[in-house]
């Protein structure tokens, strides 16, 4: 390889074709946070919050992808095949998670409030613009040559934290606002409602991921009462493949909650 190349192969990552989404002075709801004290079963009733717990899911998911890209190990071969690969997972879940909003809870918003759910819309239609530039980078990173290694990977960790950054910022709006808006024009019955049509539409397997994310990642409380009701619900073979896959991911202290609390 000569100089040039050298040089070039260490210069800052640039990402032509990539612009960062400013996030507008709505993305902040200053007063989220009177609005959650107001739904708690203290001071009112507590209504259905739809975005919750996926969301709750969605944001461990991004973390801990993007914390493994930080720290891959460049010359091990096992995690430059397994860490693109976390990613690619975690691209896939995005890209499910913003066509069942966009089928489901936008559809519910035009209903009541035509034009409600443009801006988010518009948002997801830049999140599938980044998440098919962020699968380029992937394959770069993934089968770059030695010298070429660092850069990809840096290129490719800058693009998933502007990614990251611009979906959390993203997801707060949807649990302000949007929340904010179902509640106005929807029951909790209807909520719910909606919840199952988006249950019923996800494939068993692809269920099996998102419960992995989910259930790993709530308070212990919050799993409580959702493994309680998988339990009731659904077959003992079906609930013990559910408890062996969350296990792994919980801490001993956490694993002996949940057994307490299931039992
Ligand atoms: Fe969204």
């Amino acid at each position: 390889m000569n100089a040039r190349t050298q040089a070039e192969a260490k210069a800052l990552p640039e990402v032509p074709g990539y612009q960062p989404r400013a996030v507008t002075q709505a993305a902040f709801a200053p007063d989220f946070i009177s609005r959650m004290a107001a739904n708690d079963a203290a001071a009112a009733p507590e209504r259905h919050e739809i975005y919750h717990f996926v969301h709750k899911g969605l944001r461990a998911a991004m973390s801990d992808a993007l914390v493994r890209l930080g720290r891959v190990d460049l010359d091990s071969a096992v995690d430059r095949t397994e860490v693109p690969a976390a990613v690619a997972d975690l691209l896939q879940l995005c890209r499910e998670h913003l066509e069942h909003e966009n089928n489901f809870l936008h559809t519910a918003m035009e209903k009541v409030v035509p034009g409600s759910s443009h801006a988010c819309a518009d948002d997801h239609m830049h999140h599938v613009k980044t998440i098919a530039d962020l699968k380029t980078r992937l394959d770069e990173a993934a089968t770059a040559e030695p010298l070429m290694r660092e850069r990809a990977f840096k290129v490719l960790y800058r693009l998933l934290a502007s990614f990251v950054a611009e979906n959390f910022a993203h997801m707060e709006i949807e649990e302000s606002a949007n929340t904010e808006l179902l509640w106005r024009h929807y029951s909790d019955a209807d909520l719910l409602a909606v919840e199952h049509q988006i249950h019923a539409h996800i494939k068993p397997e692809r269920m099996m991921t998102w419960l992995r994310w989910i259930l790993p990642n709530v308070t212990r409380q919050q799993r409580a009462v959702m493994m309680r009701g998988m339990q009731a619900a659904m077959p003992a073979e079906l609930f013990g493949g559910v408890l062996e896959m969350v296990k792994p991911h919980l801490s001993e202290v956490e694993r002996a909650a949940l057994v307490a609390d299931l039992a």
